[in-house]
């Protein structure tokens, strides 16, 4: 999760602990350093805090003036000493540190063992380290290119090798990484903070683009080989600007991290390159499906309204009956749970109390656990039978945002998996609907391009009393989730009701100038949410929709419209879900609420 490298004159060691402090409230689970001294590569590497990591390095001093580390937060295997970064490659002249995934890291598993590489770890990084030393002959730069052309997925990695002990090779593919330059020395960092305290001087790597980093030099390359020109950046940001990426919070951030965490969370397993769905964690078969007659969800806040929508989903896709419960009613209320039950957990945390007791108590009755969570080796992901991590990366805002948007990516894919099974869904069919899942960061990106005038409207409606959302289908769901961040945040009273619904009831709530947010995205009911909407203006309402491009006459039924990019309706949440998180965001900063730590909230509640 957190990269740091140094070359120059000093002891590497003080100055990566330190790099790495800076980066230590993004989170992780581990912690290590590889330094180069006399030619040999040392590496130590710990599970737990960074102080583990400090204290053994008192207990036996490492000193070299080049080196690497790096603070994990676990994707694949669980958090150990072993699965700690850096990772040794060949016969441990060469080391490793690295943020993402790489995709077909079995594969090439496969063909090191056939060649004698020994794995001392889980992790995908290992794969790199031995398949670097497997390329090398004599230049490292070009070993790393080599293995550029054999991996896929996302990757932002450290190189050192004892055998040339001037420089650091780095790259980046959809991960961050940036090079700093100081006097005599110079600094790799996957984040500014890291080395703001050396340098402001930084390069920032673009894609696909490959760093030499020597003491009194650093060169650029594209994968050919070819020399690059970069221009050098003077950071202006101050620490605390530097943590959140010179977002205002970290919530602004983490919404703006969602189009990299849906496509992570996607990663090997919804690809081009493979036929259907690939959940390698998930072994359900066929028998089982055939004997399971009945899906729960269970889940609490967030993760909840994540679970209402694939209710929907896999109703809709694999035919199979879905109930959604909160977590803290499920237990005290689960009578028909029993061997035939696929219990379906989401938890970003891993660690909700609520949860993991309603997990215990429909294993303790026999049903089979599957949990979508975004905590690798958390207590719900120990307690399951099987696991689909969302790959979401640590959420820091009290408030979820890229964890419920990764809950509904891995949402979709038990789906698929489940239709395959079921023979459902046929196979162009699944094709197709994984060639739209591929387009959603895009769709993302563009929902975002709303951040401004969802400001503007935040300014003139920060101080209402109540606000409504209203929708239908999926929107309904979504609407449940913008008016829960709408609550946390803003303090402000709110309602989601499925637009049919209201006039049953709460219609008599609306009167002159109460606010309400309609949801547009379900071609099928675009008409139905008009006539609404023509309902609660009629009583006075002033009515901001949120439509999808091409919703007919909402523009004259609403006092405002924006649009939101197109998507097929069953996608539709991860793109709508954008413009409520911004629209409760700004809305908390107009009323100079505590954005990132709202009042009375916890980010993880291990109380029942
Ligand atoms: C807390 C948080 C919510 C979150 C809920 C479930 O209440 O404040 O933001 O949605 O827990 O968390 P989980 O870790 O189980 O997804």
């Amino acid at each position: 999760c957190g990269i740091v490298g140094y070359i120059g004159n000093q002891n590497a060691v003080p100055i990566l602990v330190d790099g790495l402090k800076k980066l230590e409230y993004r989170g992780y689970d581990s912690a290590g350093v590889a330094v180069c001294g006399g030619g040999a590569i040392d590496i130590r590497k710990y599970k737990g805090r960074l102080s583990v990591l400090e204290q053994r390095l008192n207990e036996a001093p490492l000193s070299g003036t080049l080196g690497i580390g790096h603070t994990r937060w676990a994707t694949h295997g669980e958090p150990s000493d072993q699965n700690a970064h850096p990772h040794a490659g060949g016969t441990g002249d060469i080391a490793v540190v690295h943020n993402g995934i790489i995709e077909n890291y079995q594969q090439i598993k496969n063909e090191l063992t056939a060649l004698g590489y020994e794995f001392r770890s889980e992790t995908d990084t290992e794969v790199l380290a031995h398949y670097i030393d497997h390329f090398y002959e004599g230049d490292l730069a070009e070993a790393v290119r080599k293995v550029l052309g054999k991996i896929r997925g996302s990757y932002a990695f450290a190189v050192v090798s004892g055998k040339e002990p001037d420089k650091i090779v780095c790259v980046r593919k959809e991960n961050p990484l940036i090079v700093g330059v100081g006097q005599g020395e110079n600094f790799a960092a996957s984040d500014i903070p890291a080395i703001l305290e050396h340098t402001r001087d930084i390069y920032l790597l673009d894609e696909n683009e490959l760093a030499v980093i020597r003491k009194d030099s650093v060169r650029f390359y594209d994968l050919a080989g070819n020399a690059l020109e970069k221009k050098l950046l003077k950071v202006d940001w101050d620490a605390a600007a530097a943590e959140k990426g010179n977002y205002a919070h970290f919530m602004l951030k983490e919404i703006h991290e969602q189009p990299g965490a849906v496509r992570n969370t996607m990663t090997g397993r919804v690809s081009e390159e493979a036929a259907g769905v690939t959940l390698d964690r998930i072994s359900l078969t066929r028998e089982d499906l055939a004997r399971i007659g009945r899906i729960c969800i269970v889940a609490c806040g967030t993760a909840y309204h994540a679970g209402l929508v694939g209710q929907y989903v896999i109703e809709n896709l694999a035919g199979l009956p879905v109930d959604v419960k909160v977590a803290s009613e499920f237990r005290y209320n689960c009578p028909l749970v029993d061997d035939r039950t696929l219990l379906l957990v989401v938890c970003q945390s891993g660690e909700t109390l609520d949860t993991l007791m309603s997990l215990k108590e429909a294993r303790k009755k026999g049903a089979r656990i599957l949990s979508i969570v975004n905590v690798i080796g958390s207590s719900v992901a120990r307690e399951s039978h099987d696991v689909l991590y969302t790959r979401a990366g640590p959420e820091i805002a009290v408030a979820s945002t890229k964890a419920y948007t990764a809950q509904l990516i891995a949402l979709y894919e038990v789906a698929l998996q489940l239709a395959a099974l079921r023979e459902t869904m046929s196979m162009p069919e699944i094709e197709e609907f994984k060639q739209q899942m591929l387009g959603l960061p895009a769709r993302i990106e563009e929902a975002l391009k709303l951040s401004e005038p969802l400001r503007l409207f935040a300014g003139e409606h920060a101080q209402v009393r109540d606000l409504f959302f209203l929708g239908r289908g999926l929107d309904y769901a979504v609407a449940l989730e913008g008016s829960l961040k709408l609550k946390e945040l803003s303090y402000i009273h709110s309602e989601a009701y499925p637009a049919g619904e209201l006039k049953h009831g709460p219609i008599a709530l609306i009167e002159k100038g109460t606010v309400v947010l309609a949801l547009l995205t379900q071609e099928t009911l675009y008409e139905k949410m008009v006539s609404n909407i023509r309902e609660v203006k009629a009583r006075g309402a002033y009515v901001l929709a949120i439509a999808a491009e091409g919703a007919p006459a909402v523009d004259t039924a609403a006092d405002a419209t924006l649009r939101l990019p197109a998507v097929p309706a069953l996608l539709a949440p991860v793109v709508a879900a954008v413009p409520l998180q911004l629209l409760a965001y700004h809305i908390a900063v107009a009323r100079g609420n505590d954005v990132d730590k709202p009042r009375n909230l916890a980010k993880s509640v291990t109380v029942e």
